[in-house]
């Protein structure tokens, strides 16, 4: 078992807070004071490090730049009104973890470990908690593979950390989506449902051509008929048709099962919606918008939190929406903030207190 005792720590001896203004501040620029720092040798875990923030020295052999044995996590940590330091459910972002090491032939994390070392981490960098509306500090989990060796095997060393990056929203404005059907971002039987690094660097060519097509983001489609809507950019989607609010189903692994996701179905329920997790067409998509009955499409992501989507573009076909006439997107965006910010009862027992 590792308690805080056992975690080794070195303090910075200067903080740069005082160089950062927190307010209005980008997604994933900055860092904190202080990461943790973890090995994996000769098959178990060495003790947990937290130490200043600072460049690693890595040979340039070292197996994960070569063969992208690596995966992460994005969870967030909020204050509420009297600053008290709370994290989202960080147990969720824990487990999924784990899944994707698994998945990527990765040793698993221990709990005390991941859990420990983030809440001893963030007890230390409380002081880079934006309390700002829709800022917050995004916590980064990750490990790779660290054998210097370009066999192409799984790893024996391992590298797990933690970062801290006050941050302010990754997509601020309502976005322009391309529907996809030429380049897929997962198959089953993939890595699809795994927070594996290689998944976000292999959707950044299709990215890019829809942004030169002035788009924003991508809608993907399933890998066998182009038919099915996937995950949007780095987020997953939510159509509201009617009265319910329908997200595709996690069932062939081709989609990460989200935190944020998660906790949207369950808000838009207790606020009256059905919520249905299906496979959803792109016809019935426009079959809804040409009858009216496609009433809002949104994002839902750690990092992303809620994020409106304005426009849908599939072949010749637009759809434009009139997001400042939206209800449902923008109250479950701010039921969702209640909780995180501590403005409401946390009845779902979604905030880990620091
Ligand atoms: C998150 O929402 O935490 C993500 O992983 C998206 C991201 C790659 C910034």
């Amino acid at each position: 078992m590792i308690a805080a005792a056992d975690i080794i720590i070195t303090k910075a001896t200067h903080s740069k807070l005082n160089d950062i203004n927190l307010e209005n501040i980008p997604f994933g620029k900055y860092f904190s004071d202080h990461m943790l720092e973890v090995d994996y040798e000769n098959g178990a875990w060495k003790t947990p490090e937290i130490k200043p923030y600072q460049s690693l020295s890595l040979a340039p052999s070292t197996a994960a730049l070569h063969y992208g044995q690596a995966i992460f996590e994005g969870i967030k940590a909020y204050k509420n009104a009297a600053g008290e330091p709370f994290i989202f459910r960080p147990h969720d972002n824990f487990r999924r973890f784990n899944i994707s090491a698994e998945r990527m032939q990765m040793p698993t994390v221990p709990e005390e470990i991941f859990m420990e070392g983030m809440r001893l981490l963030i007890e230390m960098d409380q002081q880079w908690i934006p309390s700002q509306e829709d800022h917050a500090l995004y916590i980064r989990p990750f490990m790779f593979s660290s054998d210097e060796m370009i066999g192409v095997r799984p790893s024996e060393n391992y590298k797990f950390m933690i970062l801290l990056s006050p941050s302010g929203p990754y997509y601020s404005a309502p976005m322009r989506i391309y529907v996809e059907e030429q380049y897929v971002r997962a198959v089953p039987g993939g890595v699809g449902y795994a927070k594996a690094a290689g998944n976000y660097g292999g959707a950044m060519y299709a990215t890019a051509q829809a942004k030169l097509k002035g788009y924003d983001q991508v809608l993907w489609m399933d890998a066998i008929e182009h038919k099915y809507v996937q995950e949007c950019g780095t987020m997953n989607v939510f159509f509201i048709i009617g009265n319910s609010a329908i997200t595709p189903n996690l069932n062939e692994g081709t989609i990460l099962a989200g935190v944020t996701r998660d906790s949207a179905m369950t808000v838009l329920g207790e606020m009256g919606l059905k919520v249905e997790e299906r496979p959803l067409s792109i016809e019935e998509i426009i079959a809804a918008h040409k009858a009216g009955e496609l009433k809002e499409v949104f994002g839902t992501g750690t990092a992303a939190t809620i994020s409106l989507i304005r426009e849908l573009g599939y072949q010749d076909y637009v759809m434009n929406f009139d997001v400042d006439s939206w209800k449902s997107a923008p109250e479950l965006k701010r039921r969702l903030n209640a909780i995180r910010y501590g403005q409401v009862a946390d009845e779902h027992g979604w905030m880990y207190k620091i």
